[in-house]
């Protein structure tokens, strides 16, 4: 089966509060972007790449991806106001005949084969998606605006989830399609009617969203 994956970098990178876009960040020597197109390019399962950027970074992106040696690279496009819209331009590159989609936020650079293995096994099972997540710790309440506790989540239901994701291509080109913009595609496929499955996620898949998870993840490199 041919597995398109799309990288979206094309946030702003606000809380990191830089003069330029998140996955232009240095991760040590190299823009963040470059780390996890290295490895999705070195995956054994990802046949081709879409990367999506913010408007006016697409050429960067594309000298980047050469001077990584990114063969699988297909296409690098403008992505939107939106995450699901920066999905959306994504997917609008990945071809008729693809049979998965892998979707993965630049701003998790340390993703590995292990993981996308995971994502990519409940496909073959008729799911729908599936997406890595971890337990969460701490107990969890759910608040009103005054900070009053409604009432305590239960917190053995409950995961944390990351990317990569993984879909078939037909159902998110349909959930999406639907406008939805829920903050990952899991939700949008799950507002579809779509049944995901969670998976075993990595604690090395944390995202950049501070200085301080840069410099932890050049860290775990
Ligand atoms: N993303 C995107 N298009 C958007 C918004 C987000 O492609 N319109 C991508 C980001 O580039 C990132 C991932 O989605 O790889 C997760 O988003 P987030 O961590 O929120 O990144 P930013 O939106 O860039 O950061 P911030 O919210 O601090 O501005
Ligand atoms: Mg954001």
């Amino acid at each position: 089966m041919s597995v398109w994956a799309i990288l979206v970098a094309a946030g702003r990178g606000e809380r990191l509060g830089l003069d330029q876009p998140k996955a232009f960040a240095k991760l040590g020597e190299d823009p963040l972007l470059a780390e996890p197109l290295r490895r999705l390019d070195e995956s054994e399962w990802v046949d081709a790449i879409v990367v999506v950027v913010p408007s006016g970074w697409e050429e960067p992106a594309i000298l980047l991806a050469e001077e990584v040696g990114c063969g699988k690279v297909s296409a690098c496009v403008a992505g939107g106001i939106e995450r699901a819209d920066s999905v959306r331009a994504g997917l609008a590159e990945v071809p008729a005949d693809a049979v998965a989609v892998l979707v993965h936020d630049a701003a998790r650079p340390l993703v590995g084969d292990a993981v996308i293995a995971r994502v990519l096994a409940p496909l073959s099972e008729g799911w729908d998606g599936a997406v890595p997540g971890l337990p969460v710790a701490d107990t969890l309440k759910r608040v009103d605006g005054d900070g009053r506790v409604l009432e305590t989540v239960g917190r053995d239901s409950v995961y944390a989830v990351q990317t990569p994701q993984a879909f078939p291509a037909g159902v998110l080109r349909r959930a999406l399609a639907a406008g939805d913009a829920a903050s990952d595609c899991a939700g949008s496929v799950e507002a579809a009617g779509g049944r995901v499955k969670v998976v075993d996620g990595d604690p090395r898949l944390l995202k950049v969203t501070t200085a301080d998870d840069l410099a932890r993840i050049a860290a775990w490199r």
